[in-house]
C-alpha cells in the first residue's frame, strides 16, 4: 500500500516512537510540529538510521487555520497522497479552571479536538478510500470520566473519542478509524513525576512512548473502534464504568487537585 503517513507531534515523547516505528518498516513519512529545526534534526536522525526511508518535514502549527491550510499546500505541492493519519499532538494542560486563561483554553481546545477533525478532513480528501486507509488520533484514558483539575483536557479527548467513532461508522468499509486511550507514558519529566505519584497503580499501569506505538498501530490496522492500552489500563476502565459518578469525581478531585501540569504555558 502506498502513501505517505502524516504524524503530527513527531518530535514529541510519543511521536517520535511512531516516527521511528514507521520509518523501520520504510513507510514515507510527513512529519509535523511546530519547530522546524527540531523536525529538520528527527528527519536527519532517522534518514541515517534507516537509509530507505523517505521523510518530509513541515511545520504546522495545528492551533492556526492557516497552519493547518499551508500544511496541506505543501503536501499538494510535493504530490503527496496518504495512507494514514496519525494524530499524536496533543496539550495536557493540568490546572484548577480558575488559573487558565484565554490562551490556554484556545490551545487545549484547538490543539487536542479542532485540528485534529481538520486535519482528519484535509487527509480524507487527499487518500484512495479502497478501505486500507488509517486514521489513528491519539486519545487518553482521562477521557474515562470527567476530571475535576484536568477538565478541559479530560474533555477533548473525550471528544475526540466521539468524533472518532462517529466518523468510522460513516466511513465503514472505505477507511479504518481507530482512537486509542493510553495511560501513563513517561515522555516528560513532569509527567514520569506524575505517574510517580499515583504509586503502585501508575507504576504498574505505565507503558513506554514504543509500547503504545507499536500497540496503537496494531489497533488501527484491526479498525477498533476505541483500544485502551495496556491490561491494568482496561482494568481501571472497567472500574471506571461501574463506579457512581459522584465517587469518582470526589476521588479525582483530591487527588488531582494536589499536582499540576502546565508545560505547554506561553508556546
Ligand atoms: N504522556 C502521557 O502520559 C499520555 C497519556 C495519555 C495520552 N497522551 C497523549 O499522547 C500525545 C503525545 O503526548 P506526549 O506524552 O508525547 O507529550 P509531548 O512530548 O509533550 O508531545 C506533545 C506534542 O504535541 C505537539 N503540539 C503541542 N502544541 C502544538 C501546536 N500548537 N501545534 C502543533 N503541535 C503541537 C508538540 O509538538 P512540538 O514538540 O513540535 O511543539 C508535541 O510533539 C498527546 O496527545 C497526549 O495527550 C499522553
Amino acid at each position: 500500500m502506498s502513501g505517505y503517513t502524516l504524524l503530527t507531534g513527531a518530535c514529541g515523547g510519543l511521536g517520535s516512537a511512531f516516527a521511528e516505528l514507521l520509518a523501520a518498516r520504510g513507510e514515507p513519512l510527513l512529519l509535523t510540529g511546530t519547530s522546524g529545526a527540531r523536525l529538520s534534526a528527527k528527519a536527519e536522525e532517522l534518514a541515517a538510521r534507516y537509509p530507505a526511508a523517505i521523510v518530509e518535514t513541515c511545520v504546522c502549527d495545528l492551533r492556526e487555520e492557516d497552519s493547518r491550510r499551508a500544511l496541506f499546500s505543501f503536501a499538494d505541492g510535493r504530490g503527496i497522497r496518504f495512507r494514514r493519519l496519525v494524530y499524536v499532538a496533543g496539550v495536557d494542560t493540568q490546572l484548577g479552571f480558575e488559573k487558565y486563561d484565554e490562551a490556554r483554553i484556545i490551545q487545549q481546545a484547538r490543539v487536542n479536538l479542532e485540528g485534529a477533525v481538520s486535519l482528519m478532513r484535509g487527509v480524507l480528501a487527499r487518500c484512495d478510500l479502497g478501505g486500507e486507509t488509517e486514521i489513528l488520533s491519539v486519545g487518553s484514558m482521562s477521557a474515562a470520566t470527567p476530571m475535576p483539575y484536568f477538565a478541559l483536557y479530560s474533555a477533548t479527548k473525550k471528544g475526540l473519542e466521539y468524533f472518532s467513532a462517529g466518523l468510522r461508522e460513516e466511513l465503514k468499509g472505505r477507511a479504518k478509524v481507530t482512537c486509542v486511550l493510553p495511560g501513563g507514558i513517561p515522555t516528560r519529566e513532569d509527567i514520569a513525576e506524575n505517574i510517580r505519584s499515583h504509586g503502585l497503580f501508575g507504576k504498574i499501569s505505565q507503558k513506554s512512548p514504543q509500547e503504545v506505538a507499536r500497540l496503537s498501530l496494531k489497533a488501527v490496522s484491526k479498525n477498533k473502534r476505541r483500544a485502551v492500552i495496556g491490561f491494568w489500563n482496561k482494568v481501571l476502565k472497567c472500574v471506571t464504568d461501574v463506579a457512581p459518578m459522584s465517587v469518582k469525581l470526589r476521588f479525582i478531585r483530591k487527588k488531582w487537585s494536589q499536582t499540576e501540569k502546565d508545560h505547554f504555558a506561553g508556546k
